[in-house]
């Protein structure tokens, strides 16, 4: 299966997605590809923009909160939770396959204390140990990810028994109405907004990993209600 960000890396750079073990030279992004500005600059920074506000940050802060001891963070982007982590958390795991997200988060890292370790692959594909890690945050990626049930059976299986979970995702919404108009608007919005869905239902996706739910709140953010039915759930790999 072949995820979004490796779709678009196959349709627009002919060395194909990255796979476990892939060494990642600076070749395989040369800006000569078409596309290339779009994914690597144009789309990294219009994601900060999109998801920087102050608005979704109190909703960072709340989704953080809780978690401690080494954190795995699928779809780092741009790093904008660094600034909302509390002091038991001891080390970040990144998954981040772009790098001109990834190039995005190096100031924010080197701003603040707590170490981050990129693993350079997908989400579908982690190079970790079962339970080698405290727990995991996942923020407005769920939404992205091709395969999101192989990835988030990748979490649970490095999620250590006892670890929690938490995620911040956007999703189909409870009014037909606003339904509707997310099954008109996702194809153009997988296209533009690098495979991002509209109808996913993260609940129900975290579930079904195994996962088990302790707490989730679910609402209207402020803006277009299309994008901003919003979840914030606490789970539990039992
Ligand atoms: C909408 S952005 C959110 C970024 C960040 N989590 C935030 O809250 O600002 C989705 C991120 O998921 C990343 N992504 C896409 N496919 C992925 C995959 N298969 N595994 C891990 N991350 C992926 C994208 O590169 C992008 O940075």
């Amino acid at each position: 299966m072949v995820s979004a960000y490796g779709w678009t890396q196959r349709w627009w750079a002919p060395a194909g997605p990255l796979r476990h073990n892939d060494v990642v030279d600076s070749s395989r992004f040369s800006a000569w590809r078409p596309g290339f500005a779009y994914r690597e600059q144009v789309l990294p920074r219009l994601v900060e923009c999109a998801c920087g506000s102050r608005d979704l940050h109190r909703w960072r802060r709340r989704t953080t909160d809780g978690l401690s001891g080494e954190l795995l963070e699928i779809g780092f982007g741009s790093g904008l939770n660094l600034g909302h982590y509390g002091p038991d958390v001891s080390l970040i795991r990144a998954v981040e396959p772009s790098p001109g997200a990834r190039r995005r988060s190096e100031r924010r890292i080197a701003d603040q204390s707590i170490p981050v370790e990129h693993l350079d692959l997908e989400a579908e594909s982690l190079p970790l140990e079962d339970a080698s890690c405290d727990g995991a945050l996942s923020t407005f990626t769920l939404c992205t990810i091709a395969d999101v049930e192989r990835a988030l059976a990748e979490v649970y299986r490095v999620v250590r028994p006892g670890g929690r979970f938490h995620f911040l995702e956007h999703g189909i919404a409870p009014d037909v109405r606003v339904q509707v108009w997310q099954r008109r608007l996702e194809p153009i919005q997988r296209r533009v907004a690098g495979g991002c869905h509209l109808t996913r239902d993260p609940v129900a996706l975290v579930e079904r990993a195994g996962f088990e739910i302790d707490s989730v709140e679910q609402r209207y953010a402020r803006g277009p209600r299309p994008w901003t039915y919003f979840t914030l759930g606490i789970a539990r790999r039992p």
